[in-house]
């Protein structure tokens, strides 16, 4: 690692993710450890300038305080610390230090080079993939989301074709999602890359079945069975890449934070494979992860992408899928996205897709009764996911999709908008 870090401790705080990107954002790399770090661990890490020791509102943990080992002043790094009363370190913040606070700490007081960007982090992360590796061959799922397709681009230019990407159509994929997998990766990235079509096999498996959690452990566990049978036919694969990125990291709980969530993925593989891993991005925020895969020339739609649940149309497909309806959510769903980009609504909306429920409701065309589909449309903001609101979108905006999806999606005679905010709605419909 060339560039210099900035260590923050955990010590209660529910903000290391902020300061950790505040400091990023100055151009210094920073990475957050437990409380409970040795002086050994920090003088094995590279580069470290200085230390902010973080405390917050989660500082006692079972009727105890948490602190830092007394070994840990001694070690001579310049040092904060952020509402941590017990600090016995000379710079005490009852909150989070202002802009100007944090510069004059990392620039003055650690002496910290701005040498965190994007072109450092692929250098980096080119030599550390070349030095694991070798001359051996990585695996790699590539769904074609913002992570997998970062990884991917990354491996590229690390190691070429000694990267095998496996990529699995199960049917479930948006309008034209699977096709541009393969041209930018087998067509302009020269990626050595296994397109699997699972369509019927996915869709047997999901046959008449409508309850919501069976589907998407269907989905999930088809999924690797798939990938496991396409990895049985390689040999000499010793690494599985993977997306993982630093919010899976801090969210699957720090030694003071609880569980934030736990989200399954179709990406997600069983443990037993017998696989070292290679996850070159577990230290990036997920913009930083966009602006990796802009630097590596992705494309930007596929940078850009608002999130996608792994289970896909599937869980939008309500109740037993039938293909009927899964082309009707296809369709609409490229339609909508289609109109939201014009508007460039796909810049400030968090997500927006449609769904179609499993009953019909009568209508009229061209002069006689159909009893047909419904599409919703959903269009929700948020920060974390956790909560969500409903985008209160422009009617002349609603009234086109609506026109569209009724004139060009067949089996559809109703268009409906969902008002719901999330609680008590999800944003998914299952
Ligand atoms: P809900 O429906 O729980 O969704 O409000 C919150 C966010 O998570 C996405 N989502 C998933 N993402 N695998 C994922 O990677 C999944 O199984 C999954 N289910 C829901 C959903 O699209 C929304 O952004």
């Amino acid at each position: 690692m060339r560039q210099d870090l900035i260590v923050i401790l955990d010590l209660g705080s529910t903000q290391n993710t902020v300061i950790a990107r505040e400091i990023r954002e100055h151009g210094v790399y920073s990475e957050i450890y437990p409380h409970d770090i040795t002086a050994q661990e920090i003088q094995a890490l590279e580069n470290v300038k200085g230390i902010i020791l973080n405390g917050g509102e989660n500082r006692i943990v079972d009727g105890q305080a948490v602190e830092i080992r007394e070994e840990l002043y001694d070690l001579g790094y310049p040092m904060i610390s952020v509402d941590y009363p017990q600090s016995k370190c000379g710079k005490r913040f009852d909150k989070l230090p202002s802009g100007d606070e944090l510069k004059t700490f990392l620039f003055e007081e650690c002496k910290a080079q701005a040498n965190w960007n994007m072109k450092n982090f692929i250098e980096d992360q080119v030599e550390l993939i070349r030095r694991q590796v070798g001359d051996r061959k990585v695996l790699l799922a590539l769904s074609g989301g913002v992570d997998s397709s970062v990884v991917a681009a990354l491996l590229i230019k690390a190691i070429g074709k000694q990267l095998v990407c496996v990529h699995v159509n199960h049917g479930l994929m948006r309008k034209n999602e699977s096709e541009s997998v393969v041209k930018v990766f087998r067509d302009e990235l020269h990626a050595n890359l296994i397109y699997v079509d699972a369509v019927e096999r996915f869709l047997g498996k999901l046959e008449n079945v409508s309850d919501p959690e069976k589907k998407r452990k269907i989905i999930g566990a088809e999924f690797i069975r798939v990938f496991e049978e396409e990895a049985g036919k390689l040999e000499g694969i010793d690494f599985l890449g993977q997306g993982t990125i630093y919010p899976d990291i801090i969210e699957s709980g720090t030694k003071t934070a609880k569980m934030v969530k736990s989200h399954h993925n179709v990406g997600g593989l069983p443990e037993d494979l017998k696989f070292e891993l290679v996850e070159p991005l577990k230290q990036l925020f997920k913009d930083e992860v966009r602006a990796c895969g802009v630097e590596l020339g992705l494309p930007h739609d596929m940078v850009y992408r608002q999130p996608f649940p792994g289970p896909g149309l599937g869980v939008r497909c309500l109740g037993a899928i039938t293909r009927d309806r899964l082309e009707a959510v296809r369709e609409s769903d490229a339609i909508l996205r289609e109109e939201f980009a014009k508007e460039g609504l796909d810049r400030t909306v968090w997500q927006y897709f449609t769904v179609v429920p499993d009953f019909k409701s009568v209508g009229m065309k061209n002069n006689a009764r159909v009893f047909e589909y419904m599409v919703i449309i959903r269009a929700v903001n948020t920060i974390d996911a956790m909560t969500a609101s409903v985008e209160k979108l422009d009617w002349a905006v609603l009234e086109r999709v609506t026109n569209r999806i009724l004139a060009e999606v067949e089996n559809v005679n109703r268009v409906c908008y969902d008002m719901s905010p999330k609680p008590p709605a999800t944003i998914e419909f299952e």
